[in-house]
């Protein structure tokens, strides 16, 4: 199999976002391997609008260009990484508008949420993502959760914790032995 394709969504969009310089981050580490194609996908630059699209995802007739291209996007990765603020307990709705837009892009790859917040480390957000995912057939490979109030974002940079780093390496272990195994089932 060629070098698997791995995409790491940044699912954040207000102005001074922490997720982008976390996004980054896990973009760096996974290039660094040399094992993963890495692309980022930032949602306030892919900017869909609130789900306006006529049919259903799962019969794959897009009437808009924005969702044309976020299809491209998706389609061409092999394994997801989900990097996800924790809202109100939750994971954030750029994250879900973007999901829902598709179905079979997403389906059997395997994936790994980034998530980040206070004391909660994102925990809630990453639950919730992950029911959502495996309901679209995705395999799950691997959770980071990221305090922070242990690493603040400062100047747009994010410095993990050796048990941060640790996390994302074993993610993306898992995510690198999964992705041929689940291109061979789509295949
Ligand atoms: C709408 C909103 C709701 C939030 N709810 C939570 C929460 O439930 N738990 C938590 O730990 N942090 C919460 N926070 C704090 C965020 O973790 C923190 O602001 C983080 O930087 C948000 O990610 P972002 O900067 O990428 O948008 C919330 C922030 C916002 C803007």
């Amino acid at each position: 199999m060629p070098t698997p394709r791995l995409l790491v969504v940044v699912g954040s969009t207000r102005p001074g976002r922490a997720g982008l310089a976390v996004g980054r981050w896990f973009r760096d580490v996974a290039e660094a391997r040399g094992d993963f194609e890495v692309e980022l996908a930032d949602l306030a630059e892919v900017a869909l609008p609130l789900l306006d699209e006529a049919r259903q995802a799962v019969e794959r007739r897009y009437a808009h260009e924005h969702t044309r291209r976020w299809s491209e996007v998706v389609a061409r990765a092999d394994a997801v990484v989900f990097v996800t603020p924790e809202y109100n307990h939750s994971y954030n709705a750029a994250t879900k508008n973007a999901i829902d837009y598709l179905y079979h892009e997403w389906r059997h790859k395997p994936f790994a949420v980034v998530s980040y917040g206070g004391q909660s480390r994102g925990l809630r957000a990453s639950v919730a993502l992950r029911a959502v995912l495996t309901s679209l057939a995705m395999a799950p490979a691997g959770d980071v959760a990221v305090s922070l109030n242990e690493s603040p974002v400062e100047d747009g940079v994010f410095e993990p914790t050796g048990v941060v780093v640790a996390a994302a390496t074993r993610a993306l272990d898992q995510l690198s032995a999964l992705a041929p195994l689940y291109r061979a089932l789509r295949d």
